[in-house]
């Protein structure tokens, strides 16, 4: 399975969405993107049934495969889930993640991903229970928090994603002591640069960004400063 380059529990990321990218030209966005500092591209699935919107599909992104070359972030708010992973492993992705109100067979999703060679995660809305996770851990290779509810770019980020934040470290860190094993924690949704450095303390290693970057002239500018933040706040890691 392609591994994500985490070096060592401490790393972080940067995964723009490309949901506020300027879509007639994708090609050139991704390249600028990730040109710019990005390490990952998020990329928004939404099928107007599980979540209010409609975007893009495989054939999208495996148009946009050959412009990067760091992991392609698929997050599948469809519903149902099974039948689009193929695709998106065909396509190009490197990481998928689903909503498990969405799957019947939460744990046979999780292992159809792997088995197409992606890297695996369960995304959890802001009224989801953490307690999907629980004995799915040893199939999780990361776990995607929403800050907002799932449908739309430029929402404000919701407060009490910090506290879930703090409870899914504890959760990772219970998990890394018992078996070495690393699950990024993952948060999506209003992740600005004035709210990034609380978001990192409250545990996240990963952040999505969509219009904090894609609405900005100067990607390079804002990574930069995303990161700076990232690297003064503390982290609830113990
Ligand atoms: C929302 C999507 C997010 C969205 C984030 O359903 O999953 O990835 O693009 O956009 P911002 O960063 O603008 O909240
Ligand atoms: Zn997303």
């Amino acid at each position: 399975m392609p591994a994500f380059t985490t070096s060592g529990p401490d790393s972080t990321r940067i995964a723009p969405s490309i949901l506020s990218a300027d879509f007639s030209r994708l090609g050139e966005e991704v390249r600028n993107v990730v040109a710019a500092g990005a390490d990952w591209i998020h990329f928004d699935v939404m099928d107007n049934h599980y979540v209010p919107n409609l975007t893009i599909g495989p054939m999208v992104c495996e148009a946009i495969r050959p412009h990067v070359n760091v992991p392609i972030d698929v997050h599948l708010m469809v519903e149902p889930v099974d039948a689009l992973i193929p695709l998106f492993a065909k396509a190009g992705a490197d990481i998928i993640t689903f909503h498990p109100e969405a799957s019947r067979h939460v744990d046979r999703t999780l292992g159809l991903i792997r088995d197409q060679g992606c890297q695996a995660g369960l995304v959890f809305n802001p009224a989801t229970p953490l307690d999907w996770m629980d004995y799915v851990m040893d199939k999780l290779d990361l776990v995607l928090l929403m800050s907002v509810n799932p449908g739309f770019g430029g929402q404000s980020f919701l407060p009490s994603a910090l506290d879930k934040l703090r409870h899914a470290r504890t959760k990772i860190e219970r998990y890394r002591a018992d078996t070495g094993r690393e699950i990024l924690l993952e948060v999506d949704g209003g992740v600005k640069v004035d709210n990034i450095a609380a978001i990192r303390a409250a545990g996240a290693d990963t952040f999505v960004a969509g219009s904090a970057i894609f609405g900005k002239p100067d990607y390079a500018a804002v990574i930069k400063e995303m990161r700076a933040q990232i690297a003064g706040a503390g982290t609830a890691r113990a």
